[in-house]
């Protein structure tokens, strides 16, 4: 196996690694969400382009990018102020909320050659070491099926060039080795991929 592979199968055995512990109250969550509606949609299911859908995703996950938030790790005009308001206990019933919903895949045209091409990237890429079979999610990695596209790129995009936030850099590592056009065939294939088993 070359060394970078290598590091990457190492790394993913660290997934289980001590998450914040939540108290978590689903229903808190639900009316804690409301606010969030407007651009994530009333369960979690957004439906505006470069807007992710939250409906489905770990709730660790959630917590992790919400604490990043709010800390300043991760930034986004729209998306900040809204997490620089939550307490722990919010964040924890928010996540537990939002992997309680069921995610519906996003309607994006997904371009065939894409998809076919797309399959055999990911796995030399590992994806689905970290994200799971059916790259639905697990601990603090996101769900990345049917997913929005343009989202995907921007998040993609973003790893690659450091202007996104990144919790352990293990993203940051796999999408510098990925060029531009194979970013492209991977986030058709992911978005077209159903959102959940
Ligand atoms: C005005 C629109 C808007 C509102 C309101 C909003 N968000 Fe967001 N949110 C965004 C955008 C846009 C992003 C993507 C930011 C990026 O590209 O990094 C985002 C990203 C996120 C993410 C990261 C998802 C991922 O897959 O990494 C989480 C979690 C999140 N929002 C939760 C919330 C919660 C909880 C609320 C309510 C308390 C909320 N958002 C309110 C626009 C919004
Ligand atoms: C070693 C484990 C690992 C591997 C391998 C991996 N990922 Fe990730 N991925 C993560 C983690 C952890 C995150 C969350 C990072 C953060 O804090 O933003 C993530 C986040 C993402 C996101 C952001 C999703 C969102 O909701 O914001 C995308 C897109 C993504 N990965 C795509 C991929 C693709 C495509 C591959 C294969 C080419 C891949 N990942 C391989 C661990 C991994």
């Amino acid at each position: 196996m070359p060394p970078r592979l290598l590091t990457l199968a190492l790394l993913a055995l660290t997934l289980s690694a001590s998450p914040p512990a939540p108290a978590a109250d689903v229903e808190a969550g639900r009316g804690k969400a409301e606010p969030c509606a407007v651009c994530h949609g009333p369960d979690g299911n957004a439906t505006t382009s470069g807007t992710p859908s939250l409906a489905g995703m770990p709730a660790y996950y959630t917590h992790w990018q919400l604490i990043m938030f709010r800390d300043g790790r991760r930034r986004d005009p729209q998306m900040s102020p809204f997490a620089e308001r939550l307490s722990d206990a919010d964040m924890a019933d928010l996540a537990a909320y939002y992997a309680a919903q069921r995610p519906r895949a996003r309607s994006t045209p997904s371009e065939v050659g894409k998809f076919a091409t797309g399959r055999p990237l990911a796995d030399a890429h590992h994806c689905t070491s970290c994200h799971g079979p059916g790259l639905i999610g697990q601990q603090q990695v996101p769900r990345l099926a049917g997913q929005d596209l343009d989202y995907l790129l921007k998040r993609l995009r973003g790893y690659r060039a450091k202007t996104t936030s990144d919790l352990d850099g293990m993203m940051t590592m796999v999408a510098e080795s990925l060029t531009e056009q194979e970013i492209e065939t991977l986030a058709h294939y992911i978005a077209a991929l159903p959102p959940a088993p």
